[in-house]
């Protein structure tokens, strides 16, 4: 299992070895885009449009361009293709029913679950795989015939059945990927599914409940947002906006705990405290501290229990992206994605030793967390940063400032990154390691508040009043060691509009009129170092927007900065999730909460779908 996580690219071996080459020469590539875009981004557009073609140079990116769109379709280069592999409703076992908007919650709880975002696709053989999918939400108005008014208990079922992971066995035939139903590790893991909590958290008193004293059997995960994946072969599925599923049927006011995570009486609609008791804060008040956690799945046992991973700190997980420090310990970088919030990294306590096989198997359940604190100048968009340790005890994370044990850190390890003094970011999304495993990625997708509200100045990571298209920052950790708490920063492209908008609006110098986007929020590496972006923004195609399209996906050179669109996304859509099979000639892309028609087109109800794409000659996705 540990052969397609391993970071070797297995068919361009000159390209890594030039990764090597950059990664020798640090400072030439912390200062490539960066320091370039500080400079360009306040010149003249001719200077912006020389550098952008040079950068047409890349020798990575081997496949045209394609403009943005507003169809209803999904659009990729030509020499490509894209299927439909999977979607929501789709029968994932043999008895199963065939989708229809009027299944209800036991059809559902067989079928792929909705909104589909993170995969990771595990090989078996060369014809037969695994492919696990986070599905992260529902919307009312689709999963349901009557549109989402008055959620009856068996509609409460159905919407917790749509939740959480698909974990569907694929067969390869006539050349291409279809879902297997006769799979045996084919599974739903829901919202009601049976997990245990382990680490340092597992059993505290503020995870205890009626119907689990122990504190450590928690029943489900939901609002899987994206993922991960570990050495050892497991999948790990990350708990994003787990408030918006608590409510109360009295009006209570609940504490600070709850307020710095968005946990009140009222819940964003999914009436789930209507029919099941356990989302009713005022009567369950430690049920939300059960969620907004990391899940650790082993794909390969149907009977697994999963578990959630105390030691990764509880917020809004969006990914887990997890790298082998040169010297065995296991490291996960994650962003909390919330205005104003934190990027976070985990490191084991203990190492990874590949001779070691299943005893590496809870290197996730103790480890020391940290949280990002960057420093710079205004306006050279790089700097220095550091990573502090949320550990009991230290940087003042004592009884007095309210954290009476190491337990309390983790389950409000907002408030305790508050407390170290962690940098606010503008809402931290995925992050990813490239293949020479020295630099570090993260999408900071936007923030209307940066630089209006007072707990959100501007500051040298987040220089940009509001920031309304975001922009990916990059870091390398000091000499390369991931263990480190120090490194160097800087800001790989700030998204914008060079055609409406000037100055830090208009973006670095590789952003052009033919590869604008806003809101990058996938992110993800090939083998080959290749950098896929995925935006979740706005698509109005109007005013500071206009040009822009439907969201899309991009793919980067990281070294020459260069960008260019590979895919458009149909009507509303965003794109999320990405994987590849081992010989990266077929990559799987998710299209979420699609708003028209998509993929079936006529006046059918849109469905969420996971995209095959190759290319039509069977070469390397990209190349
Ligand atoms: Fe589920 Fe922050 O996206
Ligand atoms: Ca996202
Ligand atoms: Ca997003």
């Amino acid at each position: 299992m540990s052969k397609h996580i391993d970071q070797r690219p297995l068919d361009t071996e000159p390209d890594f070895n030039r990764f090597i080459d950059a990664a020798l020469s640090r400072r030439r590539f912390l200062q490539g885009t960066g320091a370039a875009s500080a400079v360009a981004f306040f010149a003249a557009n001719p200077v912006a449009k020389a550098v952008a073609d040079t950068m047409s140079q890349s020798e990575l990116l081997g496949f045209e361009a394609i403009p943005t769109s507003t169809t209803d379709t999904v659009n990729v280069p030509s020499g490509y293709k894209a299927d439909v592999l999977v979607s929501w409703g789709d029968p994932l076992f043999a008895n199963a029913p065939a989708f229809s908007q009027q299944n209800g919650a036991d059809a559902q709880a067989l079928q792929f679950g909705d909104n589909n975002d993170g995969m990771t696709f595990f090989p078996l053989a060369s014809d037969r795989a695994l492919l696990a999918v986070n599905n992260e939400y529902i919307n009312d108005e689709y999963l349901f015939e009557h549109g989402g008014k008055n959620i009856s208990a068996d509609d409460a079922r159905k919407s917790q059945a749509a939740h959480g992971v698909s974990l569907v066995e694929l067969k390869k035939m006539d050349g291409r990927w279809h879902v297997n139903q006769e799979g045996r590790l084919n599974r739903r893991i829901t919202a009601y599914t049976e997990m245990a909590m382990t680490g340092p958290a597992a059993g505290h008193s503020l995870l205890k409940t009626a119907a689990d004293p122990s504190g450590k059997k928690i029943l489900g995960t939901f609002n899987n947002c994206a993922n991960g994946e570990t050495p050892w072969g497991t999948y790990l599925t990350c708990e994003e906006n787990f408030n918006g599923y608590f409510a109360s049927a009295k009006n209570v006011t609940l504490g600070k705990t709850y307020q710095r995570y968005g946990i009140s009486d009222s819940d964003w609609g999914y009436d789930w405290y209507k029919h099941d008791e356990r989302f009713d804060v005022a009567k369950h008040p430690n049920e939300p501290h059960r969620f907004g956690w990391v899940v650790e799945i082993d794909p390969m046992d149907p009977n697994s229990t999963p578990k959630k991973r105390s030691a990764l700190g509880r917020f809004k997980h969006e990914n887990a992206a997890l790298t082998v420090n040169d010297d065995g310990h296991v490291v996960v970088y994650m962003g909390d994605d919330e205005r104003g919030e934190h990027l976070y990294k985990f490191v084991s306590e203990g190492k990874y030793d590949p001779s070691k096989g299943s005893a590496n198997r809870d290197l996730l359940e103790n480890g020391t967390l940290y949280v990002a604190k960057f420093t710079g100048s205004d306006d050279e968009l790089n700097g220095q940063g550091e990573w502090l340790a949320l550990t009991f005890g230290k940087n003042g994370l004592t009884p007095e400032n309210g954290f009476p044990d190491e337990a309390s850190v983790l389950i409000f390890a907002r408030e305790a990154a508050t407390q170290v003094g962690a940098t606010t970011m503008d809402r931290p999304e995925w992050v990813a390691v490239h293949a020479d495993k020295k630099h570090v990625f993260c999408t900071l997708t936007n923030n209307k508040y940066r630089g209006v509200k007072d707990n959100h100045p501007l500051n040298a990571a987040n220089p940009r009043t509001e920031n309304p298209y975001g922009h990916i920052i990059r870091w390398a950790p000091t000499q390369g060691d991931h263990t480190r708490d120090t490194f160097e920063w800087d800001i790989f492209v700030m998204a914008g509009h060079p055609e409406k908008q000037s100055g830090l609006m208009a973006g670095t110098d590789n952003i052009n009129k033919d590869n604008m986007f806003n809101s990058p929020d996938g992110i993800g590496f090939d083998r080959a170092g290749r950098l896929w972006i995925q935006t979740d923004g706005n698509y109005s195609n109007e005013g500071d927007f206009a040009g822009m399209g439907n969201n899309q996906m991009l793919c980067a050179d990281t070294q020459t900065g260069e960008i260019r669109r590979f895919l458009t996304g149909p009507t509303s859509c965003e794109i999320t999730g990405l994987t590849f099979t081992p010989d990266s000639r077929t990559m799987f892309v998710g299209v979420q909460h699609p708003g028209a028609h998509f993929p079936a087109g006529g006046n059918a109800i849109p469905r969420s779908s996971v995209i095959m794409i190759t290319k039509e000659d069977g070469g390397v996705i990209g190349s």
